[in-house]
């Protein structure tokens, strides 16, 4: 018996994984196993043989057993020993930060705009980028072979083979959502439609994409006045000053009529842009009242309403107030600009919690 002793022990001792052990497990102990067997021949015995044998089959069988466990455990430390080895983790370094991201100036622009027309009375409306030519440019009052249709520097999409039909295009103003909007809401009607618009140009002040929003409102008795109103409320509360200069230049835009483009007074003391003071004037949108034939494409009677019409550069203005030289760098997704520029996540702007801080 103490031959068996000696020889599991070993064996357990050198037992290099689970799957040795539970060999000798089975070997030594398992239902026939050497000691199993051994304890059943207990029976054939005289009772006196019994009362020595018994006990000491037990005791082993015992011994064993936690010889098998504790080099279980053994093995098992060995091996936490060895992935920690391998797979070590410096809890000493610092977390990251959970929030990285930032939010983009044209992001922050669009809201901060859209919260202050929104204390207006405006509402949001969108339309498609991908454009007809009829919502970009006829329903606008630019037929066929009006010079703007050039000026554009229009982006064409691509018609099938023997599809003559004019082509869709990328939408170059946001002004095709006045006809969509009047379309479906009707008069009166007022909406901001702030997107992406579309341009074959590129240098410091143009990117192929760019931002614009676009304003219209429509009812019975809508005039300049209401027009140059909205605006100064909309100029102060957005470079987040108490008095403004605006300047109405005549212009032309084929969609209004007078058409207006406005300027703000503004200094460049020091190189930084200063709004409601100086001598300088700044270009920053093109109006006027909507044109009788762009009411009429938006199914609205001209003979009963009128209103007024903004388009505004939503890239151009987050320029001017967060002092950004380059427009080209807005597209660039160069992360050490984001986070320069960029807004922290979870300030919203609202009109009354601040709306850049
Ligand atoms: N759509 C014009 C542009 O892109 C801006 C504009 C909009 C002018 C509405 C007048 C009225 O330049």
């Amino acid at each position: 018996m103490s031959d068996l002793r000696e020889k599991y022990l070993t064996a357990i001792a050198e037992a290099k994984d689970e799957a040795a052990i539970e060999t000798l497990r089975v070997q030594a102990v398992g239902k026939k196993g050497e000691i199993s067997l051994k304890m059943r021949e207990l029976g054939k015995m005289s009772p006196e043989e019994r009362q020595e044998a018994g006990p000491r089959l037990n005791a082993l069988k015992d011994e064993i057993n936690s010889a098998l466990a504790a080099r279980k455990a053994a093995l098992a430390d060995a091996a936490l020993d060895e992935r920690l080895r391998a797979e070590w983790l410096d809890v000493t370094l610092p977390a990251r930060p959970r929030r990285q991201g930032t939010i983009h100036p044209v992001s922050q622009v669009t809201e901060e705009v859209t919260a202050i027309f929104a204390d207006m009375g405006f509402a949001v409306a969108e339309g498609p980028q991908v454009e007809s030519d009829w919502y970009n440019f006829d329903a606008l009052n630019i037929p066929g072979h009006h010079p703007a249709r050039a000026e554009m520097d229009t982006f064409y999409m691509h018609r099938a083979e023997g599809d003559d039909r004019p082509p869709h295009v990328l939408r170059t103003h946001t002004s095709p959502v006045q006809i969509r909007a009047m379309q479906a809401q009707g008069a009166p009607i007022r909406v901001i439609a702030p997107g992406r618009v579309y341009r074959a140009d590129y240098d410091q002040t143009h990117t192929p994409m760019f931002h614009q929003v676009e304003g219209l409102a429509i009812d019975r008795d809508i005039s300049m006045a209401n027009l140059k109103w909205v605006l100064e409320e909309f100029v102060k509360a957005f470079f987040e000053v108490d008095h403004v200069d605006l300047r109405f230049r005549a212009s032309h835009f084929p969609f209004t009529e007078p058409s207006a483009e406005v300027d703000i007074r503004c200094s460049w003391e020091g190189g930084t842009l200063k709004v409601g003071e100086g001598d300088d004037w700044l270009e920053i949108l093109g109006s006027g009242m909507v044109h009788p034939r762009v009411l009429e494409a938006g199914h609205i009677d001209p003979a009963e309403w009128q209103g007024f019409a903004f388009g505004m550069g939503i890239d151009r203005i987050a320029m001017l107030k967060y002092g950004i030289p380059d427009l080209r760098a807005f597209f660039d997704s160069d992360l050490r600009w984001l986070r320069h520029y960029g807004f922290a996540a979870l300030d919203v702007p609202t009109l009354h919690g601040g709306l850049s801080r």
